[in-house]
């Protein structure tokens, strides 16, 4: 004992340090231990990285799977081999031990034994990097154009017309929910018009940077009807933590719906819904920044035609165009994934817009001088703006098990929890 403890005077307990020497690697241990327990599939958190939904996450899951064993053998060893010198070569006398300079033996061995490990984790890794970009230049396959904005997502159908009869009006576009048609092989081109994003849906796909003035593109399998959480995965100013997405995967039907739903004017789906047919005067404001299919004022940029909002000389923040709130009833969440879609989260996110999302571009047109009842109106037109007979895809069962307490729900005229 005394050969391992300082001793202090007249006491042969350990000293406090080396009992918490002794107890740490302990903690470390169970806190692992208690980690791993927790990661396996059956708690199926959203954004797991270890819970694959198509085979493109289940070789990326491959991946893992060895380099952990590779990983816990090359641990393991270590390990053992500090044990062994440990006790193998203590203090036995106060005889000097032999003192040895360097063995070329043991250092060719440290390095080759290495550089074979990392070899064999490179190929299997390079082949996977290689297989899943080459997939995704493919013109096959059902694509989809994704704009980064701060902070939300712009998605476009580049192959599904907004107006069956009027070309002119070009491709279906929407925000921050893409709806994929199950059994499809998705190809999301990726681009940027401010700064670096990344787009990353952990149980569909690997993380991809998106740049500006560069496309990238992705491809995954979309395997399974149900939910994906995606985020962003780059640090992109303010309100990068609230720029979430999903990929909501759906029967071929209900796609079809979804897009002959966004294609009928809201006046045309709910005829008898007043606050739907009357659009509010006061939303007349939104429509610089957002548009509404089949409304008639449709000036609000799209695309790469502006950025999505900034901060002038003097601070002073420009707004820019938003999300297309065509069918904007029918979406799960608000604020790019921050807030459930209810009449309540509406309320709150008009009335305190800039407390919910800091940094964000949308001006609170409430603190401008918006009165209750005209909020009241913009909330039940927006939530208005569905089909009458219900949303395409609504009810269908969630695949992959989503905790709804990920997503916010925020009591009215309360604020959101400041991002740490
Ligand atoms: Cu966009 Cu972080």
């Amino acid at each position: 004992m005394s050969r391992f403890w300082p001793r202090r005077k007249d006491d042969h307990m350990p000293s406090r340090s080396g009992r918490w020497a002794r107890v740490a690697p302990l903690l470390a241990l169970v806190v692992v231990v208690t980690l791993l327990a927790g990661c396996g599939p059956e708690v199926n958190q959203p954004y797991s990285t270890i819970s694959p939904q198509n085979p493109k996450t289940d070789d990326i899951q491959r991946l893992y799977q060895i380099i952990f064993w590779a990983s816990l053998v090359v641990f393991v060893g270590v390990q053992l081999a500090i044990v062994y010198v440990v006790l193998r070569f203590r203090r036995r006398s106060d005889e000097r031990p032999a003192q040895v300079h360097g063995s070329r033996t043991l250092e060719i061995a440290w390095t080759v034994i290495p550089a074979v490990i990392l070899i064999l984790l490179f190929i299997p890794t390079a082949r996977v990097v290689f297989d899943h970009a080459a997939a995704a230049q493919s013109d096959e396959g059902f694509h989809v154009n994704v704009i980064a904005k701060q902070w939300w997502w712009e998605i476009t159908y580049p192959n599904i017309p907004a107006s069956e009869s009027d070309p002119s009006k070009g491709p279906l576009v929407t925000a921050n929910e893409m709806l994929v048609p199950v059994g499809s092989d998705v190809i999301v081109s990726l681009e940027g018009n401010n700064v670096m994003h990344s787009f990353w849906v952990p149980q569909l796909s690997g993380k991809l940077d998106v740049m500006p003035g560069h496309v990238n593109r992705l491809h995954f399998e979309a395997a399974r009807v149900g939910d994906y959480f995606g985020e962003c995965a780059e640090y992109c100013g303010a309100a990068h933590a609230w720029m979430r997405f999903k990929v909501k995967i759906v029967p071929q039907e209900e796609f079809d719906a979804w897009v002959a739903a966004w294609r009928t004017p809201p006046a045309d789906q709910n005829p008898d819904t007043p606050d739907v047919v009357d659009v509010p005067t006061a939303f007349g404001a939104c429509l610089a920044c957002h548009r509404v299919n089949g409304t008639t004022a449709q000036v609000a940029g799209q695309g790469m035609t502006a950025i999505s909002g900034y901060r002038d000389a003097d601070g002073k923040i420009v707004p820019g165009p938003g999300p297309n709130l065509t069918l904007v009833g029918c979406r799960d969440t608000i604020a790019a994934g921050l807030l459930k879609n209810t009449p309540e989260n509406m309320e709150t996110w008009l009335k305190h817009t800039d407390e919910v999302k800091e940094g964000v571009y949308m001006p609170n047109y409430y603190k401008q001088g918006l009165t209750d009842e005209q909020v009241t109106e913009i909330v039940n037109y927006l939530e208005g703006l569905k089909p009458a007979e219900g949303c395409p895809g609504a009810g269908l069962p969630v695949g992959s098990e989503v905790d709804p307490a990920s997503v916010g729900v925020i009591p009215p005229g309360a604020v959101a929890t400041p991002v740490p």
